[in-house]
């Protein structure tokens, strides 16, 4: 089981603080695996408040005491690299530009984004209107993703999970509701998958095949990115592709993603696009500990990750183990405020054992 990528908005000024590293040091245990949550690979990829990067020196030295802690409790801990594309707000973009998009219009998403004003309350305000990424700018989105690989090994990371998916950047490629693209990057899955594997390709190059993996959400409507038209289509050209890298595993959000509503469904149905898989799949979606066993024992996947379940129970792994009862989700504290509340203040199943555990 394995701690799916989560935005928290905890971070302060796009650096990891000492409450990440208790909140990640709390859900490590020895030989777990930990994905980070998306973390930026450029100033522009920044599409809520409070999220971190990994595109300066700083930023890499403030992961560092976070990868400390967790590699102490002997777990593994992937970083995943994000750009979040569209789905951004010029407050959030570098000398407040539009933010970037695949698509040749300039409609931005139509809904809100909350951000945080001048006195230091949150508002509401609509997503803005991004400008259509130029063909000319596309290896430096790839150089954004390969130089956020080397940083987070620097920062001390096993590995990078790219995050391929839920309408960011590269997902808004992948799909052709949102990708009309006329160039080389845009029509068929081939066009519009080729800046992931571009990118992917780039951050194998950077820190190899074993230590890199992908997450994509073929099924996904999400940032009003998808349905894509063909799904099935999508899923096993992507699948049959990302396969060959070798890669440390392929993440699968399953279909019917959706955070709002609580609809998330597992997807055995498309077990024979991966059957004779290579690479381990881990498939993430609203898993119980029940459906967890069932996609492992049935051989359909070879990891299960867990979200809203690990946000509530920090020692989840342990509580599985036992079968034990598990704490609810408070969702209004999900995304953060700098506070520990609704991050580290979950309580554990034995509060002595794991009280004051250290970074
Ligand atoms: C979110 O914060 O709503 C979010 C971020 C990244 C995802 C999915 C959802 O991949």
């Amino acid at each position: 089981m394995v701690l799916c990528p989560m935005t928290r908005c905890r971070a302060r000024d796009t650096l990891a603080t000492p409450l990440m590293t208790e909140y990640y040091c709390q859900r490590a245990t020895e030989g777990g695996l930990l994905i980070s949550e998306g973390v930026c690979v450029a100033a522009n990829g920044h599409g809520f408040v409070n999220t971190a990067g990994i595109y300066t020196s700083e930023q890499i030295e403030s992961w560092k005491a976070v990868t400390q802690g967790v590699h102490k409790r002997g777990a593994i801990f992937f970083l995943q690299l994000w750009h979040v594309g569209r789905a951004s707000h010029t407050e959030l973009q570098p000398g407040n530009a539009a933010p970037i998009s695949p698509t040749s219009n300039s409609v931005p998403l139509p809904w809100r984004v909350t951000l945080i004003d001048a006195d230091g309350k949150a508002t509401k305000q609509m997503y803005s209107a991004p400008r259509p990424l130029h063909i000319d700018e596309i290896p430096q989105i790839i150089q954004y993703f390969r130089n956020g690989a080397k940083n987070a090994r620097e920062a001390g990371f096993d590995g990078c999970e790219i995050h391929g998916a839920h309408g960011y950047i590269l997902d808004a490629f992948i799909k052709d509701t949102i990708n009309d693209r006329t160039d080389a990057y845009g029509g068929s899955i081939e066009n519009r998958c080729k800046l992931l594997m571009e990118v992917t390709q780039a951050v194998v190059d950077e820190i190899g095949a074993s230590k890199t993996a992908v997450r994509i959400s073929p099924f996904s409507v999400y940032n009003s990115v998808g349905p894509d038209s063909n799904p099935e289509a999508l899923f096993t050209y992507l699948h049959s592709k990302l396969d060959k890298f070798g890669l440390a595993y392929i993440h699968l959000t399953e279909p019917e993603f959706s955070f709002i509503k609580d609809n998330f469904k597992w997807a055995p149905q498309y077990a024979h696009v991966t059957k004779r898989r290579i690479t381990p799949l881990l498939v993430s979606g609203g898993h119980t500990l029940d459906t967890g066993n069932e996609a492992i024992g049935s051989g359909y996947a070879d990891l299960v990750g867990y979200g809203r379940t690990f946000i509530a129970n920090p020692d989840l792994v342990k509580r599985f183990a036992k079968d034990a009862q598990l704490n609810t989700l408070n969702s209004s504290t999900i995304y953060g405020d700098y506070t520990a509340r609704g991050y580290t203040d979950y309580p554990f199943l034995d509060e002595e054992a794991d009280a004051g555990i250290e970074a």
